[in-house]
């Protein structure tokens, strides 16, 4: 502890300023760090339609295996398997699939194994399904008949005996064969709503609590792709999930030192899961889509792009997509969702038009989406991008043009230094407001470790400060990236972290959901000196009222390496606003340089307390290096 100084505060309740939109803290969720695939999407077994470009990646073969396309059940994804007889008693056909890192299984969880499969005679066929741990010892075994020369779906339960983080599935002929399987699957039962072709129950959890307002996605850098043909594509994301073809995913290979050439999208959590999960979270959807760009980091030329003239399909893509999430059910794209089980629109308000695009190709494209959209959809809040700094030439270039097109939202994206953080607290206090409104997009603190350690969350908390001071014109903000899978992430620092069982929320996850929870109603000025906090003598501050909870919530981060003692005046209290003796702290506070770990999750996380009230003034000691949440209710 080091000395200590005494500040005073005045927080003004006559006029509650700006309002603050439910969509203001939400998510940004991009398949990087096996997000989707091997993460969220709780599908078990990789490759499950033998599609990938090396059809047998992730599975060991035994006996008489042959992959064959002719006569598949689903056209887009063309490839099976044939097991056929292993021409001795004593051999065996069959294959074992190593999951994502291995397959996670619960004790006493059950497990739904899926095929679809024909006998390739006019004999019904048997195959044994196993559950192998990482001693190559089977814990759980069941048997099914295929007894159809025709494809049909068939499904057993595997409950397993005990728990396992790198488990794997081993399938045999048991009977003489031949038998043709594709589609083969296993999901856990207990999945987010129990619903099949599910998601993975405890990461949901953790992102529902978080309370986004807001839900951003399928990317990020995997919305342009390494070429257009990989780009991905929302329309092959819907539908039968057996039929939805397999794309490329660019982080596979997008850092030569992070190589995984195993990671591949299936789309089996396509864009009817992602608007069903906005849903169920109570989040904003916001869906972006290609502009006719590639990835313009690996691209560089007109050539490499669709010309602003003949981006037709693009634009469709995009008036299409919102006739999904939105169409009457007597719609072409209406109908596809209403088919997929949810007949009633997801009522989408916002589209994103191009991911991290920079330079004037992006405007000029960009308008011809604008034009398209405008006219179909009026209401519908279009965002556009300032490319991928949050300054400079390129920065300079587009602000101007995205007002000059009218946009409703500017997504700004940073990825920077702790300094940079809290030098940037005040960085929307001079915005002009007459423009389109901000989406802090992606941002996160990178530390020099690049780890989710406490210092990153805590300049982030401190910058927050600074979003939530200027609500009026910053709308949305998303930390990002949200996943990482420990034994397979390209990217850091991220939100959560997770293996095969568990997951870890982060000090910023916390910071997050500290913000989200106590998001407020409306702005309240916050001053010492007259002035808003924003880093003297290290603390950040920015002030809110709840008119709905009857609130004053305070969020204070003191950054320095000294306690100090600060005094709360709240003025302009209106008679009929009572405030109690007491009030509310959460503290989050931590070792700068340490993180919360699948082995000890609870370094820093918020701890509640109460602090006494003198009268209208709130007198509590700001920890150095921690965050503070004070909750005054009247
Ligand atoms: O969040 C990781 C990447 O950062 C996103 O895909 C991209 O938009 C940005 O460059």
């Amino acid at each position: 502890m080091g000395i200590q100084s005494s500040y005073d505060l005045v927080v003004d309740v006559k006029k509650p300023g700006a309002e603050i939109q439910p969509t203001m803290y939400g998510l940004f969720f991009e398949d990087i760090n096996f997000g989707a695939d091997g993460g969220l999407y709780a599908e078990l077994v990789k490759n499950r339609s033998f599609e990938f470009p090396q059809s047998l990646m992730g599975w060991k073969t035994f006996g008489q295996v042959e992959v064959r396309t002719d006569g598949a059940p689903f056209e887009r994804n063309p490839h099976y398997v044939r097991l056929d007889n292993a021409g001795h008693g004593h051999k065996h056909t069959g294959l074992e699939n190593e999951g994502f890192r291995g397959i996670g299984v619960k004790k006493e969880a059950t497990y739904r194994f899926s095929v679809w499969a024909r006998s390739g005679n006019a004999t019904a066929q048997k195959i044994r399904i196993e559950l192998i741990d990482g001693d190559n010892n089977p814990f759980e075994r069941k048997e099914l008949t295929i007894g159809s020369g025709e494809w049909k779906k068939y499904e057993v339960i595997l409950t397993s005996s005990k728990e396992e983080a790198k488990a794997s599935l081993r399938i045999f002929l048991i009977s003489g064969g031949p038998v043709d399987m594709e589609h083969i699957s296993l999901f856990p039962t207990d999945t987010w709503k129990g619903r099949e072709n599910g998601l993975r129950r405890d990461l949901v959890e953790a992102l529902n609590e978080l309370n986004p307002g807001l839900f951003r996605f399928p990317g990020g850098c995997i919305v342009e792709g390494t070429d257009l043909e990989t780009r991905y594509n929302w329309k092959n994301s819907v539908g039968p999930v057996e039929n939805r073809p397999l794309n490329e995913n660019r982080w596979h290979y997008t850092f030569a030192h992070r190589f995984f050439p195993d990671y591949f999208q299936t789309y089996g959590m396509g864009f009817y899961e992602l608007f069903l999960l906005s849903e169920d979270m109570g989040a904003e959807p916001l869906p972006v889509v290609n502009v006719g760009l590639s990835c313009q980091y690996q691209n560089e030329g007109e050539h490499c792009h669709v010309p602003v003239g003949e981006l037709q399909d693009y634009i469709r893509d995009a008036l299409d997509l919102i006739e999904f999430a939105n169409g009457a059910i007597s719609t072409t794209w209406g109908k596809v969702r209403a088919e997929m089980g949810h007949p009633e629109p997801f009522n989408l308000k916002f589209i994103g038009i191009g991911n991290e695009q920079w330079g004037a190709e992006y405007p000029a494209r960009l308008e011809k989406f604008i034009e398209a959209i405008r006219a179909q959809y009026p209401e519908i809040k279009i965002i556009g991008s300032s490319g991928p700094q949050a300054e400079g030439k390129d920065f300079d270039y587009l602000w101007p043009e995205m007002k000059r097109l009218k946009v409703d939202l500017v997504d700004e994206h940073y990825y920077r230094s702790p300094e940079w953080f809290l030098n940037q607290a005040a960085r929307y206090d001079s915005y002009d407001r007459k423009g389109p409104k901000v989406f802090a997009g992606e941002y996160a603190c990178h530390p020099q470790s690049r780890e989710n350690n406490f210092e990153s969350a805590l300049c982030e908390s401190a910058f927050m400060t600074g979003l939530e001071r200027n609500a009026d014109i910053v709308h949305m903000a998303t930390y990002a990236p949200l996943l990482a899978h420990v034994d397979a992430w390209q990217w850091r620092p991220d939100l959560i972290w997770f293996d095969n069982l568990r997951c870890v929320r982060t000090p910023n996850y916390y910071v997050q959901k500290l913000y989200a929870h106590y998001r407020g109603t409306n702005v309240l000025p916050f001053t010492l000196n007259k002035k808003p906090l924003t880093g003297q003598e290290g603390l950040y501050a920015s002030a809110v009222i709840d008119t709905d909870k009857q609130e004053i919530i305070i969020k204070l981060s003191n950054v320095s390496n000294e306690d100090k003692d600060i005094r709360i005046n709240i003025e302009g209290l209106q008679r009929k606003m009572k405030i109690g003796s007491e009030a509310q702290v959460v503290l989050l506070k931590g070792e700068v340089d340490r993180e919360n770990r699948l082995d000890n999750p609870d370094v820093a996380v918020p701890v509640k307390s109460v602090v006494r009230m003198n009268g209208t003034v709130l007198e509590a000691t700001a920890e150095s290096q921690s965050f503070n949440v004070y909750v005054i209710s009247y």
